[in-house]
């Protein structure tokens, strides 16, 4: 089947893409706003560079085409602190996803336990086995879209002593969750890559 992408409606062409291009990382994105803490999981999500250390996730709008909260935060505030859960985290993380209004935090809706182990950024859920604290670094403008992929500079990482299995080569290992159309995976078993000759 050859889906011409020209012919299909928008909701057919994500159920295309986001069982296709898959499995997806989740951002767990914490932003503030006059001291609201906002939490939301967003799975159009990538590393885009190491240098500069950069990431990119796109956000859409609320059901009444205002910018999502994180959106609107990430414009106001500049910083992000974007975490990834682990699976004894995945009914925190779905939770987190429920559209409320801008002044209602996520986090003490669903009593979801966050630090600030950063000063000058947004907290960091607890638990969670990494946690990257970001700048806001730019917008990619998709034209009339009403997603904007967002372009955050890491400033720095967390990661839980206990995910470390290597200091000295920077070894690090966790549970994740992925994301495979609007389902939820994990990761499973890892594959050492074969010799290339
Ligand atoms: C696992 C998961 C992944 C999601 N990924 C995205 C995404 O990539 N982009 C997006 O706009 N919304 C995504 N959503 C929906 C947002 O999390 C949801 O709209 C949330 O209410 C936004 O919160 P905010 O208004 O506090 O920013 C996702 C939801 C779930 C459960």
């Amino acid at each position: 089947m050859l889906v011409n992408y020209d012919t299909v409606s928008a909701s057919d062409i994500y159920k295309l893409m986001s069982q296709s291009v898959i499995p997806r990382p989740i951002a767990w994105v914490v932003t503030e706003s006059n001291g609201v803490v906002n939490v939301a999981p967003f799975s159009y999500f990538t590393g885009l560079s190491s240098n500069p250390p950069t990431m990119l996730f796109s956000v859409g709008h609320k059901s009444d085409g205002t910018p999502k909260d994180t959106l609107r935060n990430l414009r106001e505030t500049q910083k992000c602190t974007v975490c990834i859960a682990s699976e004894a985290q995945l009914e925190q993380l779905h939770l987190s996803s429920k559209e409320l209004e801008a002044h209602v935090s996520e986090a003490e809706h669903f009593a979801i336990p966050h630090t600030r182990p950063v000063p000058g950024y947004p907290p960091m859920i607890e638990g969670a086995p990494v946690a990257f604290f970001c700048d806001f670094y730019s917008e990619v403008d998709l034209g009339e879209s009403k997603t904007i992929p967002l372009i955050v500079e890491i400033k720095s990482q967390f990661v839980d002593v206990v995910c470390i299995t290597d200091e000295e080569r920077m070894t690090i290992t966790f549970d994740p969750i992925a994301r495979i159309g609007k389902s939820y995976a994990y990761l499973g078993e890892e594959r050492t890559p074969p010799p290339i000759p």
